[in-house]
């Protein structure tokens, strides 16, 4: 056997025996890389006289071409057998149990604001909202509380640089809702009849405050509003959150710069135990501040009183959350405990609506 048999012997056999891709490679690079069986000789074939060169050539080519043949049929089987056992290998057992799906819930702050924005929404009210980064004049100024105004040390304002190192004037984390009532004549007039849910924040801390909270802020200005109507938006509202009938509400003389004459309004019910029972009993527990919009206010916001009054009101979201839902500490609202989520959160599904009832 001459020698170019030889090797094409030695390679088919080596080409059958590669058991993957890469030892094929391996082979592939012994044969024709640069330093190659098949390439070395190629290269020797310039000096050789043109007799030799005529019959060793062709032999030399068919040689080359038998090997990349093998090679390629080779491989060809090799990838075969390796996506074979690929799909082995992910292959899925669809008899299996599923993984245990973690659902999440809806927390009750969410909840309760979509319940209110519901009802509200039932009455004929739009939502409208404003910034948490206040101005003094928007959070303070505008609302009829001047500087030197005592109701200013009441709210406990976290007060915030407006630019950085700047020195210029402060600006404040709003402690209520009640700028956007400005904001929202400024931009979109009178008439309106709007409520406005939204965080606010004051530096306070225990079972039944946080430094940060929720108010929904209402506000209707119209030619022809009176406390009467306020009363009756309430006792509407009360009544279709709380899922009572005949809620009553009683309404106590207060006092709020941007409202004249002001009310603070509680609702009647009584203790069962731990349990608040809401509706009957003789407690009355507070739940809003209200009153009629002061001229100042209306004035601040471009609107002329001798025309325009109103009537706008704040409900604490969170308190009114605890008392429907029966949720004792206001601080576990924010620590994000699972398990409390789990408890006291919603399901998806739970979409509030006035036909199908608030809150199922
Ligand atoms: N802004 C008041 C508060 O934070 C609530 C309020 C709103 C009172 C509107 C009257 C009218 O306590």
């Amino acid at each position: 056997m001459n020698e170019i048999d030889k090797i094409r012997e030695k390679y088919i056999k080596l080409v059958e025996k590669a058991k993957d891709e890469s030892s094929l490679e391996i082979v592939r690079i012994s044969l024709l890389g640069k330093k190659g069986d098949v390439t070395i000789r190629m290269r020797k074939l310039g000096q050789m006289d043109t007799q030799e060169r005529l019959l060793i050539g062709p032999k030399l080519n068919s040689l080359k071409d038998d090997l990349l043949e093998a090679i390629k049929v080779r491989k060809e089987i090799l990838s075969d057998e390796a996506l074979n056992i690929r799909l082995e290998s992910e292959r899925e057992d669809l008899s299996k149990p599923s993984r245990p799906m973690q659902s999440g819930s809806i927390h009750p702050i969410s909840q309760v604001t979509d319940e209110v924005i519901a009802i509200f929404s039932d009455l004929g009210f739009s939502v409208a909202e404003g910034p948490q980064i206040e101005s003094d004049w928007y959070n303070f100024d505008s609302l009829n509380i001047p500087v030197d105004h005592p109701a200013r040390q009441e709210f406990d304002t976290f007060y915030i640089q407006s630019d950085a190192g700047g020195g210029g004037e402060m600006n404040v984390l709003r402690t209520h809702t009640s700028p956007v009532q400005i904001r929202h004549m400024e931009e979109s007039g009178v008439p309106c009849r709007i409520i406005a849910p939204g965080r606010v924040f004051r530096s306070d801390y225990d079972q039944t405050h946080t430094p940060m909270f929720h108010q929904v802020e209402g506000l209707v200005i119209d030619t022809d509003i009176s406390m009467a109507n306020l009363k009756w938006v309430l006792q509407e509202f009360c009544g279709a959150f709380f899922e009572v009938d005949d809620v009553e509400l009683r309404f106590r003389s207060s006092h709020f710069p941007f409202t004249e004459p002001s009310a603070e309004v509680d609702i009647r019910c009584s203790w069962e135990g731990n349990k608040l029972i809401i509706g009957k009993g003789k407690d009355w527990m507070e739940i809003l501040g209200s009153g009629m919009v002061h001229p100042n206010v209306l004035k601040c916001a471009g609107v002329d009183p001798s025309v325009y009054q109103g009537f706008a009101f704040g409900v604490g979201i969170d308190r009114i959350a605890m008392l429907k839902y029966g949720i004792p500490d206001l601080r576990s609202f924010f620590e994000s405990d699972l398990r409390w989520l789990k408890h006291y959160g919603f399901s998806h599904n739970n979409i509030p609506t006035i036909h199908g009832g608030i809150s199922q």
